[in-house]
């Protein structure tokens, strides 16, 4: 077949724009053949571009020439056509097309380039497998709804980069090519051909970078900044992604809500979404004993905390151990199960549970033990009450209540919250399992979809049971608690302290995290050796971050929100994948361009590295 030159013909319209409003105007299209109806002399062809598909048609009657194109024309050609835009015949108007109610009836048509019959078609709403997809992810990106979310994706971030820049905020770029930043994941290694045995690191985040500038003095500071971490991949976690990273000088916590509220509301307006600020707060204690997680999806309802109805007695003759909490909670419309289904479920937990310490359970057959029906109606009305569950309690709602069995383990020894952490957990599993039936997470297109929260006052340090050693639970550039550091909290009672740190939560999905920085030096050296990093090691690895403090470093803090997560769910997907373009597999390859990949041994050579061993 022989191609066309463009020969400098020039669109006019791109496909998603003409009305009839356009009728009886000459007009140049150009794009893709979405597809193709061969009607013998009457030949239509959906030409696509990003902003949508036109009918055109090619009758022979009109032009011949143009008519032996579009015979020859296939799926996915690339094609030019010149014409008239019409008014559709009544009754063959496609309301589901933007462009609908008009056609193009093409005189000339040029064939710009052909294509080979991809291995799934972007016209088609049936998606391919997603390794086919990633591989072909040219092809991917042209279907419509990808298109719309890379759309969405630019909006929301340049809303956010908008918000930022009237409020004050610097747009100011930092390296790739760094040393280690600790955000607790392994690094990706930069190694250097200039000094032999030299590694880069590329940035976990620019957090450091992000407080030097406040030492600077640029008072405010946002980027929009791809972050690169080496760990486990999940559908909410990739390789490299994007944060909103913004730094403040001289905030309260709240300055840094009401700007992360801010730029929110302008982003979720770019997808026809109204917000209402301030979100929601609640401590990092509430949040677990509540919720049993710290990133509580607030659509679901609370945990009900049943410690007081379970009295001594009630707790031998059932064989739970005394003074631990006890915690209900309700699935709703996931009691319409039958009966060796509801078995199934609650043998299940019992399985899950019983090796820690745990049994549960299921009020709705408690009530048919006449000793225990007086304690399942008293379980019913507490949870009723639950001012999260709008209508109360139904009759097909579930109701489960964990309990500890009498000589819980070990665990409750060093971890008090553990209950609630499991118990939260279970609550999350059997929501998203019965998620279809009750609803609660089927969009509405509304606000209330979204349902925002804050959580506050994290632990300084978490207790890693691999290492037995206290870690910055967020970062070691957290400011604890003035109060904590005062009473001495540090290095008496470290699970006590309390940071200035702070989580932006949306729908169970961490958002975002932050927190006011230690702004003196006498205090970050005090939390590095609290982490049990030598004075020796804190000056290895952050000396000149050290130093920087001691030139009169102000007060400051922020946050960094992961852009990707935001406009997934936005978005309604379900893996970051469907959000950035080249995205990694969950074994962090990039299926199109085939990476990582081994190196020439010239490569290698220069870098002064040599593979001892592939294993
Ligand atoms: P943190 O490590 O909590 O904080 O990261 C902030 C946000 O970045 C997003 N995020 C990710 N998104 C996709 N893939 C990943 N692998 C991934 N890891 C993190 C999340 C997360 O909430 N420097 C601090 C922020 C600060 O203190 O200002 C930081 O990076 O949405």
């Amino acid at each position: 077949m022989t191609l066309d030159f463009l020969g400098g013909l020039e669109r006019t319209h791109t496909c998603g724009v003409l009305r009839v409003d356009n009728a009886g105007q000459d007009v140049v299209l150009m794009g893709w053949v979405n597809r193709r109806r061969d009607h013998g002399n009457l030949i239509f062809l959906d030409v696509r571009d990003r902003t949508g598909i036109t009918q055109v048609v090619l009758d022979k009657e009109v032009s011949n020439a143009a008519h032996e194109k579009a015979e020859a024309a296939r799926s996915e050609y690339v094609v030019a056509v010149k014409g008239r835009v019409r008014r559709r015949g009544t009754g063959l108007e496609n309301p589901n097309m933007a462009t609908g109610a008009i056609e193009v009836v093409a005189r000339e048509m040029l064939l710009l380039n052909e294509a080979k019959t991809p291995p799934f078609s972007p016209a088609e709403d049936a998606i391919a497998n997603e390794e086919v997809r990633l591989k072909y992810r040219y092809l991917d990106l042209r279907r419509s709804e990808m298109q719309d979310n890379f759309a969405l994706r630019h909006r929301v971030a340049q809303a956010i980069r908008g918000y930022l820049s009237d409020n004050g905020f610097l747009e100011i770029e930092t390296p790739f090519m760094t040393r280690s930043t600790p955000e607790g994941a392994r690094d990706y290694l930069v190694p250097s051909r200039v000094h032999p045995g030299h590694f880069y690191a590329l940035p976990q985040s620019p957090q450091i970078f992000k407080q030097i500038l406040m030492i600077s003095g640029f008072d405010r500071y946002f980027q929009v900044a791809r972050c690169f971490r080496d760990e486990d991949l999940r559908a909410d976690r990739q390789p490299e992604f994007t944060q909103i990273d913004l730094e403040m000088t001289f905030p309260t916590q709240d300055a840094v809500f009401r700007v992360v509220e801010g730029f929110l509301t302008a982003a979720f307006r770019t997808a026809g979404i109204e917000l209402t600020a301030p979100f929601v707060q609640m401590t990092y204690d509430e949040a677990i004993h509540r919720y049993g997680i710290d990133k509580p999806d607030m659509r679901l309802p609370a945990l009900t905390e049943l410690t007081d109805e379970l009295t001594p007695e009630l707790r031998e003759q059932l064989k739970i151990e005394q003074k631990l909490p006890v915690l209900g909670f309700v699935i709703p419309k996931a009691g319409g199960l039958s009966g060796t289904q509801r078995r199934a479920l609650v043998d299940d937990i019992r399985k899950e549970f019983g090796d820690c310490g745990l049994d549960s359970l299921d009020v709705a057959r408690l009530k048919t033990n006449p000793a225990f029906a007086p304690l399942a109606d008293v379980i019913e009305s507490r949870l009723a009450a639950e001012p999260t569950l709008e209508n109360g309690v139904a009759d097909d709602d579930l109701i489960i209540v964990i309990t500890p069995k009498l000589g819980t383990p070990e665990k409750w020894n060093y971890d008090p919250q553990w209950i609630y952490k499991r118990v939260g957990a279970l609550r999350l599993t059997l929501a998203q399992k019965f998620a279809d039936q009750h609803g609660r997470f089927t969009k509405t297109g509304t606000e209330a979809d979204y349902r925002f929260l804050w959580v506050t006052d994290f632990p300084m340090y978490e207790w890693d049971e691999e290492t037995r050693t206290w870690v910055a639970a967020h970062h070691p550039f957290t400011s604890p608690h003035e109060d904590d550091i005062k009473s001495g909290k540090l290095t008496n009672d470290k699970g006590a302290v309390r940071a200035l740190a702070y989580d932006i939560v949306l729908n169970g999905t961490e958002l975002g995290s932050g927190s006011i920085r230690i702004h003196r030096q006498d205090v970050q050296a005090e939390i590095f050796r609290s982490l049990g990093m030598s004075d020796a090691e804190a000056k290895e690895r952050f000396g000149f971050f050290l130093d920087a403090l001691e030139y009169g470093t102000p007060p400051h803090g922020g946050i960094a929100l992961g852009l990707d997560r935001i406009v997934m769910i936005l978005a309604g997907a379900q893996s970051l994948r469907e959000v950035i373009a080249f995205p990694k597999t969950a074994k962090a390859i990039d299926l199109m361009v085939d990476a990582p990949t081994p190196v020439s041994e010239q490569q290698m050579k220069e870098l002064h590295l040599k593979i001892v061993s592939r294993s």
